[in-house]
Parts: structure tokens; sequence; C-alpha cells
């Protein structure tokens, strides 16, 4: 994160004593890139390292999927069934070396602590409330949020009520796309959200429990378990520029033109070799001449990842809620038939939806097979004659895609 944040007690400088009651606290760095990138500072009550016993390894599998085309694709994932818990449940869909893209419908509550210890995540709350208690304090969150957690952080999830989350989690970064930046890290005038928009953690309850405490770590392609015996929200204070935050796709202000803005405008984060962007509501392009639907692209050395929020979704058909397409690299898309021309003379959209765009391709799952539609690649395909029906054609909005 580009900025600073202070919560708990820290003493008045680094690396010196810190006494809790006489006891001295365990100092953490937590940081990256060889104490050279960002970091936080974190006071323990115990040693992070103390483990009372070393649980299992379970190794993570994936069972791909390797269609016998090469096609665009439509998932439907609305309907699918609640499952574990917010880690056990996410269920991926599509990846690559660099981001890996689930969903997940929790069913079960976490009875025990996570850590990602290989990657960053972006949790995007489709639906549900909750908080997320973290090591650096509580971070609550709500429909819509962005939660974005850097590796590292120790967490569980106490969700209140139904849950439906997009996750991606990658062996790279989670950034703020560098050129909403100035040389200070300050977001420019001109980016479509800003530092009030970020919210870090907000309370921290430093927690003086022993006990059981199963931490669950995700490393080397698999979960190792570690008991504690002492509850790891043990921390008094912390300072630095890494910890959880939520950024709301509500609060994305959307860039327009008087013509069609490309997709990089929607831009919200980028990551190693891939970037994450937000479709929110906004005015379409008001050119007189303008065609506010998107023209046809071929994305040559990108495949594009599209996630349908709420809201009609203009330049697709028989897209729904919760449906996923995925426009692979080396062969172009573009609006269904007959909708470019429906859209002349729209002034608004209401859709919402997340799109990731990769630089490198996608793998599929089995699961992914088990949702594809298996005829959207024919969906440019009209019968002469035939005549789109309203319920296959809800334009009137329109889009990027
Ligand atoms: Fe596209």
């Amino acid at each position: 994160m580009p900025f600073y944040q202070r919560l708990g007690d820290v003493p008045r400088k680094r690396h010196i004593q810190f006494r809790d009651n006489g006891t001295l606290l365990t100092e953490e760095v937590m940081g990256m890139e060889g104490f050279v990138g960002m970091e936080s500072i974190l006071y323990h009550l115990q040693s992070p390292c103390r483990v009372m016993k070393v649980g299992d390894f379970e190794e993570m599998k994936r069972d791909e999927w390797v269609p016998d085309t090469h096609t665009h694709r439509h998932f439907k994932t609305y309907g699918i069934d609640a499952k574990g818990d917010e880690i056990t449940g996410r269920r991926v869909l599509m990846w690559n070396h660099d981001v890996e893209i689930s969903l997940c419908r929790p069913k079960e509550q976490m009875d025990y602590f996570f850590r990602n210890g290989e990657g960053d995540e972006v949790v995007f709350v489709h639906e549900g409330t909750g908080t997320l208690e973290t090591i650096f304090g509580n971070v609550p969150y709500k429909d819509g949020d962005y939660v974005v957690i850097p590796r590292g952080t120790t967490y569980r999830f106490r969700p209140e009520g139904d849950q439906r989350y997009l996750v991606f989690e990658t062996p790279g970064l989670i950034e703020i796309p560098k050129r909403y930046r100035n040389q200070y890290g300050q977001m420019l005038e001109g980016a479509p959200y800003y530092h009030r928009d970020i919210h870090p953690p907000t309370e921290l309850n430093p927690h003086r429990e022993k006990g059981d405490f199963p931490v669950k770590v995700r490393v080397r392609g698999g979960y190792q378990t570690y008991v504690l015996d002492y509850h790891p929200f043990d921390v008094v204070g912390w300072d630095g520029f890494l910890y959880p935050w939520t950024f709301s796709v509500h609060d994305f202000e959307p860039i327009t033109g008087r013509i069609h803005q490309p997709p990089p405008s929607h831009q919200t984060f980028q990551g190693r070799n891939f970037v994450v962007c937000s479709f929110v509501p906004r005015r379409l392009d008001y050119d007189p001449q303008a065609v506010p639907i998107p023209y046809h692209h071929s994305n040559l050395q990108s495949e594009e990842m599209i996630y349908y929020v709420s809201g009609k979704f203009g330049s697709r058909k028989g897209v729904e809620v919760g449906s996923v397409t995925l426009h692979p690299s080396g062969i172009p898309h573009g609006p269904h038939p007959g909708l470019a021309e429906k859209a002349i003379g729209m002034t608004e959209t209401h859709e919402l939806a997340v799109m990731c765009d990769t630089f490198y391709p996608l793998k599929l799952t089995k699961f992914a097979k088990d949702l594809d539609d298996g005829k959207y690649a024919y969906s440019w395909y009209e019968e002469p004659g035939a005549p789109a029906t309203a319920e296959e054609d809800p334009a009137g909005v329109t889009s990027h895609f």
C-alpha cells in the first residue's frame, strides 16, 4: 500500500525496547524484497515462531480440463452449491502461473486461522457482509468490496449471512496501478479512486489467550498446519505500509468520454502479468455519432475473463448474474449481432462486472467444465432473418465487453 498506517501502541523508534507489563515484546518486521520493499513492524506478546505442534501438510490438487477445442466460453456459476469454508470452499475455475481465479460460496465457518505464505489475495465480495479478523486488526467488509490481503497476513473470516466471493490469488503483488500515483505514492487527480476510498483495519484487539490455535499456511503448493499455544492475534501495535484493506467497487469513479473508452480506463489493480478492472454504472459515450457499445477486438496477447455481478449486460446475450465469460487469445470477440445498432442513443449503463485480463493463457479446471454452457461459441452466429427475442437481447445498456 502506498501510504503509512499505524494502529495500537508502538515504541518511539524502531528496534528499541518495548515492554508490556515489564515483559519485552517480540518485534517482527514483515516485509518484501529482502528488507528494501514495503514492510510493517508488529509487536507481539509472544514469539510468532512459537509452534506447539507441526501438523499435517495437505497437497493442493487441481483437476485440469483440457478442452478439445479453442473457443470462447460461458460458465454459469450462480447456482453452485455452498461448500467448505472461506478457504477450503475456494474452487478454482481457471489459472496460470500469475493468477488463480476461484469461486467461493462458503457453507461452514473457519475453525482455524489462515495465512497465504505464497501469494497476495483479492477477495471480491459479490454477496455478504462480515469482518475479516486479522493480525493487523479487524477489516469490516460488505457487498461490492474488494478485500486485499497481502501475503503473510494471518486471518480468519467472521461472516454474517450468506457469502459469495470471486477470489484472485497471485504469487506476485496486488498493487494500485502505477499510473494512478505520483512519484510520492499519492493518488493523482484523475485516478478513479483516492486514498479516502481505501479502508485499512479499523480496530486492534490484542488477544491474551492461551489454548490450541491451528494456523493453516499456504506454502509450496499445499497447506501446512501448525498449532500454536497462544492466540495468533497477539499484536499490541504495528505500523508500516503492509496491511489488509478494502476498496468498494461502488467507489470506483468511472472515466467516460465522448467516444468509447478502452478497458484500461476501468483498471482497478495491477498484478504480475494481469490486471483487474471494474465495470460500473456510468454515463455512456456522448458524441452524437458515438457507438456506445464496444468495438470488436482481438486481444492478441491477453485472455479476458469477466465476472458479471449485477445489472443488464448489453453486449452479451444469455449472460446472467454470476456468469463468467472467457475470451481467450487468438480469436476476436465483440458485441452480439444487432446490439451495436440498438445501443445507439443509449445514455447510461447500470451494469456491474469484474474483469481479469491475463497476459499468458489460462488453464481450466473440471469444475469449469461442469459449468460451461457449451454453446457460447455460436452466440455470434445468426440464422438469416431470425430476430433476437427480448429475453435474449437485454440491450438498453452497454459495456466494454
Ligand atoms: Fe473484450
